[in-house]
């Protein structure tokens, strides 16, 4: 077991067996390995040795296969999904770093509509070998000011944040030639611009079969 989880166990052992008095603090050692743990395996992703070299990946899937995984929490919080796009679509990027991307995505949109919105997805392809993906929200936005920080790392307005999602979304993007973009309105919504390398090669559907 990890050292965060062996802290964490034991924590929780404490709390069960703590006066009130010293519940409190057992949970704020919770709460805060919690969110040490997260911000490890966020690092840790961005940063594994053999990320470099680009892969296919079929963009497509990779949104529906977050869609599904959010898909309880999408419900919980009254938000509509909805995808735009062609059924599959190869980009030069890495399966893992891409579902890192958009996990950090799909999250921050959804924690900007607790009370419900619309998540839209549209993916396109664009010239010069180049694939968009637009995520746009409904949710509570930011002000200019915020906009201006959202890809500084640790910047974050939520308690208990990170403020590392963004900023590794932008390595991820540029590590391979491509390029991200946010803009935001207040009380309106957000809408994220991914751009990506179409992959090179052909017919990447017959190498990946069953995608
Ligand atoms: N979809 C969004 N809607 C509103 N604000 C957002 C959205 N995405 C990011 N932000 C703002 O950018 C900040 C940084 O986001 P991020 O890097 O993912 O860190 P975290 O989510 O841990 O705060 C957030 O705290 C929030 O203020
Ligand atoms: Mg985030």
């Amino acid at each position: 077991r990890n050292p965060l989880a062996n802290i964490r166990s034991s924590a929780e052992l404490a709390e069960g067996i703590a006066s009130p008095l010293a519940q409190k603090n057992i949970n704020d050692i919770i709460c805060q390995v919690d969110r040490m743990s997260r911000w490890v395996r966020e690092l840790l992703v961005s940063l594994r040795p053999a990320s470099d070299t680009a892969e296919a990946v079929d963009l497509v899937a990779a949104i529906e296969d977050t869609h599904q995984a959010f898909a309880q929490q999408i419900e919980r919080n009254g938000v509509h999904f909805s995808f735009e796009g062609p059924h599959m679509l190869w980009v030069a990027s890495q399966p893992l770093q891409l579902t890192q991307i958009l996990n950090s995505l799909f999250s921050n949109a959804l924690e900007a509509m607790p009370k419900g919105g619309v998540l839209h997805a549209q993916v396109s392809v664009q010239e010069g070998q180049r694939a968009q993906l637009v995520l746009s929200d409904t949710g509570k936005g930011m002000s200019q000011q915020q906009e201006r920080m959202v890809f500084k790392p640790f910047f974050t307005t939520k308690q208990g944040g990170l403020g590392v999602g963004l900023a590794l979304v932008k390595r991820i993007m540029e590590r391979f030639g491509g390029s991200v973009s946010l803009s935001s309105r207040e009380e309106e919504g957000t809408r994220v611009s991914l751009t990506f390398n179409i992959a090179a090669g052909e017919d990447h559907g017959a190498q990946h079969p069953g995608s």
